[in-house]
C-alpha cells in the first residue's frame, strides 16, 4: 500500500493499493467516515457499468459495513459537466434528506470528480466527499488538490470551488478496463509532473516502458501525486507556484479547442510540452537544452507530436483562456530536466513564441 498525506486546508490521505475497492469501508473508517452515515456514489454511465453496480465489489463492501447507500448516475462527457448536472445532484441529495454529516463518493474520471467535488462544496455549504478515481489522469491529477467545477457556455471550468476531498482511494485494478489511449492521457500528465519537479519519473519512464503493467503505472502515479502534493501545499489556491502544473497546458487548451475537443487533453498536453520546450531552447530561456529529452520520452510512448494548427490559430485560441490577466500571459518554461519556472510574456509576443517552437520542432 502507498499512502501520501496531503496537508492543505484539509488534511487527507491518498491511498493506492491493489484491490482497495474490496476494503473501501475500512479505509473510510480510518479517515473518520463512520458507517452510520449516508453515502451517495456519484458516477457516469460507463463507470457505473464497470464498478458502480449494486452487485459490485464497492457497493457490497460499503453496504455490508452498514453505510446507507444512494447512487446518482449521469451521462459522462464534457457536455454534461454543467451546472444543470450539479443542480440535479443537489436536488437528489435534498430529496433524500442528506445532512451535513453525510458524504459523497466520486467514482470515475476527472469529469465525475470535478462535478462531485463541486456538488459537495455547494450542498449545505459544504459536505465531505471521497475521490475514487478510475482513470489514470484522474489519479495523478484531478482527484488530488481540491479544484472542483463545471463548464459554462463561455468555456471549460469557468465555475467552481476549491474544496478538498476527505480521502482519495486508487485501486489500480480499475485500469484494466481503461482503453490504451486513455492510459496515455494519464502518462502525459505523469511525464509533465516529472519535468516540473521529479527527474526520477523521467528516468523510470524511460527505462521501463510498460503501460500494461499496473505496478509500474502505480509507482509512476504515486510519484506524480507526490509532485502535486508539494505544489498544492505550497499554493493551494493557485496564485503562484501551482501554475507550474500547467506545463504544456496553455497550448494544450488551444489545441483541444481548435480540434473541437477531438484531440484528448493528455495528447494535447504532450504536443504542448513539445512546442513550449522547443521554443524555450531556441530563445535560450533554458539553462540546459530540454526539448531533446522531452521529445525522446514522448516519442517512446508513441505520442503523435504533429500539430495541425497554425501559430495564429493557436494564439487566438490561447488568448481566450480565463487565466490571462491584462495583456500578459504566464507560461511554464522548462529550465532543466525536472525543473520548470514561470515566465510572463506580453500577449503580443505569444504568436512569435509558438512559431519559434513549431519551426524548431520541424528540424528535430
Ligand atoms: N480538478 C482538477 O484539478 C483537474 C485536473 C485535470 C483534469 N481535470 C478535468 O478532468 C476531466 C478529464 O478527466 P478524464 O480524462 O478522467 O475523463 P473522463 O472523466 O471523461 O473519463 C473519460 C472516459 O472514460 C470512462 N472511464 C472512466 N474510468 C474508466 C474505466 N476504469 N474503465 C473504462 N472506462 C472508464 C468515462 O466514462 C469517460 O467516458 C476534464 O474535464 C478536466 O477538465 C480536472
Amino acid at each position: 500500500m502507498i499512502k501520501i498525506t496531503v496537508s492543505a486546508s484539509k488534511k487527507y490521505d491518498v491511498i493506492m493499493e491493489q484491490n482497495a475497492l474490496n476494503k473501501a469501508a475500512e479505509l473510510l473508517s480510518q479517515a473518520e467516515i463512520k458507517s452510520d452515515r449516508k453515502l451517495c456514489i456519484i458516477t457516469d454511465k460507463t463507470v457505473n457499468s464497470f464498478y458502480g453496480k449494486e452487485s459490485g465489489i464497492l457497493w457490497q463492501n460499503l453496504s455490508q459495513a452498514g453505510f446507507r447507500l444512494y447512487k446518482y448516475v449521469f451521462e459522462g462527457g464534457e457536455s454534461n459537466k454543467t451546472m444543470s448536472t450539479v443542480t440535479a445532484i443537489l436536488d437528489y441529495l435534498a430529496d433524500n434528506k442528506f445532512s451535513r454529516s453525510d458524504a459523497l463518493i466520486a467514482l470515475g474520471g476527472g469529469i465525475v470528480g470535478d462535478v462531485t467535488g463541486f456538488s459537495a462544496a455547494s450542498f449545505l455549504r459544504g459536505i465531505d466527499y471521497i475521490q475514487i478515481p478510475t482513470t489514470l489522469l484522474a489519479t495523478v491529477d484531478s482527484s488530488v488538490g481540491g479544484k472542483t467545477g463545471v463548464n459554462l457556455k463561455a468555456g471549460k471550468n469557468l465555475a467552481g470551488a476549491f474544496w478538498q476531498p476527505s480521502l482519495v482511494i486508487f485501486d489500480p485494478q480499475v485500469l484494466q478496463s481503461l482503453p490504451q489511449h486513455m492510459i496515455l492521457d494519464g502518462i502525459a500528465e505523469t511525464i509533465k509532473a516529472g519535468f516540473i519537479n521529479d527527474k526520477t519519473i523521467i528516468d523510470e519512464a524511460e527505462n521501463n516502458i510498460s503501460i500494461g503493467d499496473n505496478r509500474f503505472l502505480t509507482q509512476l502515479a504515486a510519484k506524480a501525486v507526490e509532485v502535486k502534493r508539494k505544489v498544492v501545499e505550497e499554493d493551494e489556491r493557485d496564485n503562484g507556484s501551482r501554475q507550474l502544473l500547467n506545463f504544456g497546458h496553455t497550448l494544450a487548451h488551444a489545441i483541444e479547442k481548435c480540434s473541437n475537443y477531438r484531440i484528448s487533453h493528455g495528447h494535447a498536453v504532450a504536443k504542448g510540452m513539445a512546442i513550449v520546450s522547443a521554443a524555450a531552447d531556441e530563445m535560450a530561456w533554458t539553462s540546459v537544452p530540454c526539448a531533446g529529452k522531452i521529445l525522446e520520452i514522448l516519442k517512446k510512448f508513441n505520442f503523435p507530436l504533429d500539430c495541425p494548427y497554425s501559430p495564429s490559430q493557436l494564439t487566438e485560441a490561447a488568448l481566450q483562456d480565463k487565466k490571462i490577466r491584462g495583456n500578459k500571459i504566464t507560461l511554464v518554461i522548462p529550465e532543466s530536466i525536472g525543473k520548470c519556472r514561470l515566465k510572463t510574456i506580453a500577449t503580443d509576443d505569444l504568436e512569435e513564441f509558438i512559431t519559434c517552437g513549431m519551426d524548431a520542432l520541424k528540424g528535430m
